[in-house]
Formats: structure tokens, C-alpha cells, sequence
């Protein structure tokens, strides 16, 4: 794996990359960074994966101001021009999807595919927005630690946290060490998103939905109907996985990701 920086409005962004290939762009979600994609990182061989840390989030800078979707998505754009790289399969995970909606509406030609896991394209509802705001006070009184265990009973299912500690510590470190201001920064991002449930039905490139079936936070009927609304998108539901499917079951969620890498028509 490779790390460079790449520097947008006086700060920096680390990029991991590894392997050859079509590239593929990987957006982690919230509270986390690009490790969240470790295994389908080293799996996914043939091709070029690129996963930034995003603004706020592992060894990237962490400004005091500025996050907003369009703000991440932007600097996506930034991430890929630096790189060298024009059109990419992209892949979020969860606030990496709510990123990836505000980069189809700024960067559609460079979208060749979209594989969207736990994630959903509605805004946050009312008492959702509150809930963030009473996170980031939370986080502002008593650190990134005390979101991460707010958080871990969401992220991985009881059978998950109960069978693998060692998991629940990788996640929990990762976690544990996001900077207060990109954990603010994120949940006002993710509360003021718009909605880009209209955005689906316009959609026109291949497209794999990937979720777990125990999800509390997108849950899998969500991502079903999201799915229905994306032409010929397919959807596949992850047993016994919450919202972390893509580390709970890493060999379904990855399996998933090489079948659809394989088979889709790309333009
Ligand atoms: C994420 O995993 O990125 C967040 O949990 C998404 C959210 O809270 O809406």
C-alpha cells in the first residue's frame, strides 16, 4: 500500500492506493477512515483501489471549518485529478454513499459504476438532526472515545461483538482516534444532507447495493427500495452483519464486490 498527500485549499488529504488495473474509488463512512476497507483493499486484485482518508478522518487534516457533502466531494474530484485518474467505479460505505450521491450531481461523467453498501439516499429526519447535534456535543464534552462506544452497538451486530473482539478493538481504534473537529464536521455534513432520493431514478450506470441484514442504521428495507429505484441495480443482503457488513463478513461482502467487478458492463 502507498501513501501520498494531496494538497486542496491549504490542506492535506492521505491517499492509499494499491495495485494495477481500472480504478476503483473507495469513500469510508463515519466514525472511520480508510481502513474500514482493509480486506477488500488486499482482496480485490486486477485492480487500482484508491481509498482517501476524508477530510477530518485518518491521516488526513483536520480543518476546523468547512465539511459539507459538496465540500468531501469535491475534494474526491481534487483526490482523482492528483492521481491522474478521469472515470472510476466508486464504492461508499454508509457517509461514503451520502459523499458519492453529491459526487454524481458535480462529477457524473466520471462515475463508470457505483457499488453503495449500508448506506441510503434520504436526508436525516428531524429528531435525526437532533440526534447529530447531541453527538457532536457529545463529542466536544468527552472525545472521539465516547462516540466510538456510543457507536459500537450500531456498527457490528451482538453476534459479531460477542464472537469477535479483536474486531470490535480494530473498530474501536479506528474510532477512537478521529480528531473532535472531523467528527463535529462530519455530523453537521451528514445532518444538512439534501435529499438524493430523486437523484436514483437517474442513474445510469451499473450498480450493486450491498447491506447487512441486521443494519440498524440503514436498514436492509431501506436499501431494498433504494435499490428498486436504480435501474437494473442489484442488491445483496449480508447475513448476520449490522452496519459494518463489509468488515463483519468480509469474505461475502468482497465475494460480492469481485462478482459484480467481473461481470458488469462498464462504460
Ligand atoms: C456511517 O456509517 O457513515 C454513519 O453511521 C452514517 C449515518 O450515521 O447516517
Amino acid at each position: 500500500m502507498t501513501i501520498t498527500h494531496v494538497s486542496v485549499d491549504g490542506i492535506s488529504l492521505a491517499v492509499n492506493e494499491i495495485g494495477t488495473g481500472e480504478p476503483i474509488l473507495f469513500v469510508h463512512g463515519f466514525p472511520l477512515d480508510h481502513q474500514q476497507w482493509q480486506p477488500q483493499l488486499v482482496a480485490l486484485e486486477g485492480w487500482r483501489r484508491i481509498a482517501p482518508d476524508l477530510r477530518g478522518a485518518g491521516a488526513s487534516d483536520a480543518p476546523t471549518t468547512g465539511y459539507g457533502m459538496s465540500r468531501y466531494a469535491d475534494d474526491l474530484a481534487t483526490v482523482l485529478d492528483a492521481r491522474g485518474v478521469d472515470r472510476v467505479v466508486c464504492c461508499g460505505f454508509s457517509m461514503g454513499g451520502y459523499v458519492l450521491f453529491e459526487f454524481l450531481r458535480r462529477q457524473r461523467d466520471r462515475v463508470r459504476g457505483l457499488i453503495l453498501c449500508d448506506t441510503r439516499a434520504e436526508p436525516d429526519t428531524e429528531p435525526g438532526r437532533q440526534g447529530r447535534d447531541e453527538l457532536a456535543r457529545l463529542a466536544e464534552r468527552e472525545g472521539a472515545a465516547a462516540v466510538a462506544e456510543r457507536l459500537l452497538p450500531t456498527l457490528l451486530s451482538d453476534a459479531t461483538r460477542a464472537r469477535n473482539p479483536g474486531l470490535v478493538q480494530v473498530v474501536r481504534a479506528i474510532a477512537s482516534r478521529l480528531p473532535v473537529q472531523g467528527i463535529v464536521g462530519a455530523l453537521r455534513a451528514m445532518r444538512d444532507r439534501v435529499d438524493s432520493v430523486p437523484l436514483l431514478s437517474e442513474i445510469r450506470v451499473p450498480t450493486l447495493v450491498v447491506g447487512g441484514s441486521e443494519d440498524p442504521i440503514t436498514p436492509v428495507a431501506g436499501m431494498r427500495a433504494m435499490t428498486e429505484r436504480i435501474r437494473g441495480a442489484r442488491l445483496v443482503e449480508v447475513p448476520e452483519a449490522a452496519h459494518l457488513a463489509p468488515l463483519e463478513r468480509p469474505e461475502l461482502v468482497t465475494g460480492a464486490m469481485r462478482d459484480f467487478l467481473l461481470h458488469a458492463s462498464f462504460g
